[in-house]
């Protein structure tokens, strides 16, 4: 069993709809009920900053300060994480329009939010996500982004450097500066980059894969079969140095191309990620509602014991409204399957009673006009 990483205490001021709010958590699985709009996402979104990024909403910070607070938004978490025991702050400053929040971690100003990673992976289900596998691609890369930058934190600064030296060769197209040295130069260094990306995608699939393959037979949800489409497609035994090779040939040949399009055309910025329901053997877009959302719960969880069985320390899970729309006896099959990952789960509900089955492997929490009490 993966060592379990949970929050013991989380503390917010001007977050939301929240003023100022404490939780104490004692380690167990922590579900919120309350009536509708009554703050239990805006907690999970307030967890999910406790990660690089902008949270579970990817909300602009300016839109999380509580309107009609004085100043910005803070956010203040205690864990017994993957070090031991860690405090973390994070918030923005008066309110400020800002594309970057400040991060503490044991009273240090982090360098850069991937600190974060050192302590805690967290990993999320939010009913917007019910549209993954029909909307857009997208969506779709940034969720196999995340999937892979919790295994490897090393990912979001791959993908973020691979879009500046996109943006910057864009930019010399567009302007008409077809200098060959200088264009050379950014995309060698963009096949490089765009080549690991793809191949970090492409290694965490295909750990995900043989998990789902050894869990099937005991999973109470159908498995997904998983491949990536549209960038290098069915190369990936190649040697990485050729696949570079062919990605800068193929970017110095598409050029003129690309500054006719305004876009790189080609890269791993175009991937998508195909799912199919194994068992139907039916595209994950063609399921119905419920099968797409089962398929969507059964990977996040396979991914959540592939990061535990890697990491070693089972990750924390954000998981809203995730017991709407099932069974008592699917709901029971779902709460044993999130508890035996080891990990802390947080989950919300509009009624109590759905998480009974939960027992005392759960401390319960009301939430109510952005008040929350146990
Ligand atoms: N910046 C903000 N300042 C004040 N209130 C906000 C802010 N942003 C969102 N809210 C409010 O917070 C309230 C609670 O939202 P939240 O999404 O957490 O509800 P919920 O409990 O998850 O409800 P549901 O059961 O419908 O999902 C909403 O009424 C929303 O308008
Ligand atoms: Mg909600």
């Amino acid at each position: 069993m993966p060592h379990k990483v949970s929050l013991s205490r989380l503390k917010l001021t001007d977050f939301r709809n929240y003023a100022a709010a404490a939780l104490a958590l004692d380690g167990r699985h922590a579900v919120l009920t309350g009536d509708n709009g009554a703050g239990k996402t805006n907690l999970m979104e307030a967890v999910s900053l406790l990660s690089p990024g902008r949270g579970l909403r990817r909300a602009a910070y300016g839109d999380i300060t509580r309107v009609g607070a004085a100043g910005g938004f803070s956010i203040f978490a205690a864990l017994d994480g993957m070090e031991g025991d860690v405090e973390i702050g994070t918030g923005i400053e008066t309110g400020e329009e800002t594309t970057a929040r400040r991060l503490r971690i044991n009273g240090t100003t982090a360098k850069t939010a991937d600190e974060l990673t050192d302590h805690l992976r967290l990993l999320w289900l939010t009913p917007a996500m019910d549209g993954l596998f029909t909307g857009a691609s997208s969506d779709r890369r940034r969720f196999l982004d995340r999937l892979v930058l919790s295994l490897d934190p090393a990912h979001g600064r791959r993908a973020s450097d691979f879009e500046r030296a996109m943006r910057s060769r864009n930019k010399l197209l567009d302007e008409g500066r077809f200098d060959p040295s200088w264009l050379a130069g950014i995309e060698e260094q963009m096949a490089s980059l765009g080549i690991a990306m793809a191949l970090a995608r492409q290694e965490m699939l295909g750990l995900l894969t043989r998990l789902i393959e050894e869990t099937r037979e005991t999973s109470p949800f159908p498995s997904a079969s998983l491949q990536l489409s549209g960038f290098i497609d069915g190369q990936f035994s190649r040697p990485s140095v050729d696949l570079e090779d062919d990605y800068a040939a193929m970017l110095a040949e598409s050029r003129y191309r690309d500054a006719g399009a305004g876009r790189t055309l080609e890269g791993p910025h175009r991937a998508d990620l195909i799912v199919h329901h194994r068992e139907k053997a039916m595209e994950a877009e063609r399921c119905s509602t419920g099968e797409q959302k089962a398929l969507l719960v059964g990977l996040v969880l396979a991914h959540a014991r592939l990061v535990g069985n890697l990491t070693g320390h089972a990750p924390i899970l954000l998981l809203d409204e995730i017991a709407a729309h099932l069974d008592e006896g699917r709901r029971a099959a779902l709460f044993d399957l999130i508890d035996g990952l080891g990990g802390q789960a947080f989950m919300t509900g509009t009624d109590r009673a759905m998480f009974s089955a939960l027992g005392d492997r759960a401390q319960f929490f009301t939430v109510a006009d952005g008040r929350v009490f146990e």
